[in-house]
């Protein structure tokens, strides 16, 4: 966390993290900007965007970080995590071979970031529960070692401002 000029402004960086096509981007801009995309292009390299949030009528400033989840087009170094307070770690719930990737993802930020980074397990694309791949239950169980959990649609909105607020209280 950075206090800003007068100590009234909040920096909360925040990164995402998760296999390709997860819907990490569509996090993002559904949180930022309202945003869906159906045809999203998979991310090349690092993006970041800022999106100012009001906490307890304080003003907050998430900047959120996406990657690649794509190894050839990932360009992650520990700049990417330098300085995270909060990881939201992404899989798709119609596609269990992302939820078993979840442990590597954590081994990658646990490399990278102290137990101090508020870790948020996010199961995206939850309007596609007729071809669930992955049971909540068995995503609470993983969640139970240290991570909150949430599942979300970026395409019908449902928890996208909740996944980042969780996290945002917990290290504000
Ligand atoms: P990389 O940049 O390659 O790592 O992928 P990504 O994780 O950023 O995925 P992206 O946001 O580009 O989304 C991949 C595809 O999933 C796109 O076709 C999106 O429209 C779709 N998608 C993302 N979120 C959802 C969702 O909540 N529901 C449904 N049904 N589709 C989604
Ligand atoms: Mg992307």
């Amino acid at each position: 966390m950075e206090e800003g000029v007068g100590g009234e402004e909040y920096l909360f960086k925040i990164v995402v993290i998760g296999d390709s096509a997860v819907g990490k981007s569509n996090l993002l801009s559904r949180f930022a900007r309202d945003e869906f995309d159906l045809h999203s292009k998979a991310t090349i390299g690092v993006e970041f965007q800022t999106q100012v949030m009001d906490i307890d009528g304080k003003e907050i400033k998430a900047q959120v970080w996406d990657t690649a989840g794509q190894e050839r087009f990932r360009a992650v170094t520990s700049a990417y995590y330098r300085g995270a307070v909060g990881a939201l770690i992404v899989y798709d719930i119609s596609r269990r071979s992302t939820f078993a990737s979840i442990k590597r993802w954590l081994d990658e930020l646990n490399t990278h970031c102290d137990t101090t980074t508020a870790r948020m397990l996010v199961g995206n694309k939850s309007d596609l529960e007729n071809i669930r791949d992955v049971s909540v239950d068995e995503a609470k169980r993983l969640a139970e070692e240290g991570l909150f959990f949430i599942e979300t649609s970026t395409l019908d909105s449902t928890n996208v401002k909740d996944a980042f607020q969780i996290v945002i209280r917990e290290v504000y």
